[in-house]
C-alpha cells in the first residue's frame, strides 16, 4: 500500500473508521446484530445506546460490508460474521479500544526521547484494559503453539523472558512435568496474567524488569516472545547479551520476533515500531532479518536457525533459535 493505491485524505481520517469499528465492538452492536435481525429500537435498548447514534454507526459498519439493512432490520453480512466468529478479530477490537488513547501522546513521545511512564504501564491497572490486553496477546500466540512445538524443543529449566500470558510455556509446563518454568514481565503485567489464567504448579512467576534479573543458577533454554522489538536498537547488544549470561553452556534460546523482509513492503511493521514507543517507555526497533542474524553473531552465537511461522493474524514473524558454545 502506499499513497498512489489510497487517498491520503482516505490515511488522515482512517482513524475515525477504525475508533467506530472498535465502540461497534464494545457497545455489543455487531453481537445483536450477529444473533437475529434486530429494529434500530431493539438495538438501542438492549445495547443501551441512542438510537440515532446507534442508526450512525451502524451506517459505517454498513459502508464496511458489515451489516446490512433491509429497510426495517439490521443483520450482519457474510463478512460480519466471519468477523464476529473470529476470536482475532474480537481481542483485538477489545484492545484497540484502549489503545487510541496511546496515540494520543505521540507528538510528546516523538518530541522527547527520554524515559517515561508507558501506556501500558500506566493503563494495566485497569482490569478492562488487563484484560482486553493479555487476551489479545493470548490469542496470538496460541495459533503459534503447535508449530512452536514441533520447532523448538525446550527442556528442563526454561525461562520466559517478557511472557505476557506465557501462552507456550504455559501449554509446555502444563503437559511436561519434568519442566519448569520461570515467567518473567513487569510487575502489573504479572499480576493480570496471575488473574486471568491457571498455572501449573512447576510454573514460578518473577515480576522484574529483565536487564535487571540476576537469578541463583543459570537456565537451560530461554523463550523469549515478541519482547526484542521492545528494545531500543542501540541496546539490542545488551538484551542478548544476557540471553547468553542467563543460560548454560549448551542451552539455546529460541526468539519468536517480528523481521522485516527485504523486498517486502513494511507499512505495518513501521507502524508496530512506533507503538512500541508509545506503549512502552522508550522507542523499540525491528530489525531486517539480516540484521538480526548479524547481532546473533557478532554476541558469539555458534548455531542461528531462523524460520518464518506460518502467515498468521499477525506481521512476518519468525522463530529464531540460538546456541551459543558457552
Ligand atoms: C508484546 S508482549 C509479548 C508477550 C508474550 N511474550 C507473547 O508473545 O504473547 C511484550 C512483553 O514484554 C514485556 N517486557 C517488555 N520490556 C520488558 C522488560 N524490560 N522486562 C520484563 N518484561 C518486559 C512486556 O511487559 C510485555 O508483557
Amino acid at each position: 500500500m502506499n499513497l498512489s493505491s489510497r487517498p491520503l485524505l482516505d490515511e488522515l481520517r482512517a482513524y475515525k473508521r477504525s475508533r467506530a469499528l472498535a465502540v461497534a465492538f464494545k457497545l455489543g452492536v455487531l453481537e445483536l446484530a450477529r444473533q437475529r435481525p434486530a429494529r434500530i429500537e431493539e438495538l438501542a435498548i438492549e445495547c443501551n445506546v441512542d438510537a440515532e447514534w446507534a442508526c450512525s454507526l451502524l451506517a459505517i459498519l454498513g459502508d464496511l460490508d458489515l451489516v446490512r439493512y433491509d429497510g426495517e432490520q439490521y443483520e450482519l453480512t457474510p463478512a460480519g460474521l466471519l468477523a464476529c466468529d473470529d476470536e482475532v478479530s474480537i481481542a483485538f477490537a477489545a484492545y484497540h479500544f484502549y489503545c487510541y488513547e496511546a496515540w494520543v501522546e505521540l507528538p510528546e513521545r516523538v518530541r522527547s526521547s527520554g524515559a517515561a511512564t508507558g501506556f501500558h504501564e500506566r493503563k494495566i491497572i485497569d482490569p478492562a484494559f488487563a484484560e482486553a490486553y493479555l487476551r489479545a496477546m493470548d490469542v496470538i500466540a496460541k495459533r503459534n503453539t503447535a508449530f512452536l512445538g514441533d520447532r523448538c524443543s525446550l527442556r528442563r529449566r526454561i525461562l520466559d523472558v517478557g511472557a505476557g500470558p506465557s501462552t507456550f510455556c504455559r501449554h509446555l509446563a502444563t503437559n511436561d512435568a519434568g519442566i519448569t518454568v520461570t515467567a518473567l514481565d513487569l510487575p502489573p503485567i504479572v499480576s493480570a496474567a496471575q488473574r486471568m489464567f491457571a498455572y501449573p504448579s512447576n510454573y514460578i512467576w518473577v515480576a522484574s524488569d529483565y536487564l535487571s534479573y540476576c537469578p541463583d543458577a543459570r537456565f537451560d533454554a530461554i523463550f523469549c516472545s515478541h519482547v526484542l522489538e521492545y528494545c531500543p536498537q542501540k541496546l539490542l547488544v545488551n538484551w542478548i547479551g544476557k540471553c547468553r549470561q542467563l543460560l548454560q553452556p549448551g542451552g539455546v534460546a529460541a526468539f519468536v520476533v517480528f523481521l522485516k523482509e527485504e523486498g517486502k513492503n513494511h507499512n505495518e511493521l513501521n507502524l508496530f515500531e512506533l507503538s512500541t514507543g508509545v506503549n512502552g517507555t522508550q522507542l523499540g526497533h525491528v530489525c531486517t532479518v539480516e540484521e538480526f542474524r548479524l547481532v546473533l553473531s557478532e554476541s558469539g552465537a555458534t548455531r542461528i536457525e531462523c524460520v518464518p511461522l506460518p502467515a498468521g493474524a499477525s506481521y512476518s514473524e519468525y522463530l529464531v533459535t540460538v546456541a551459543w558454545a558457552s
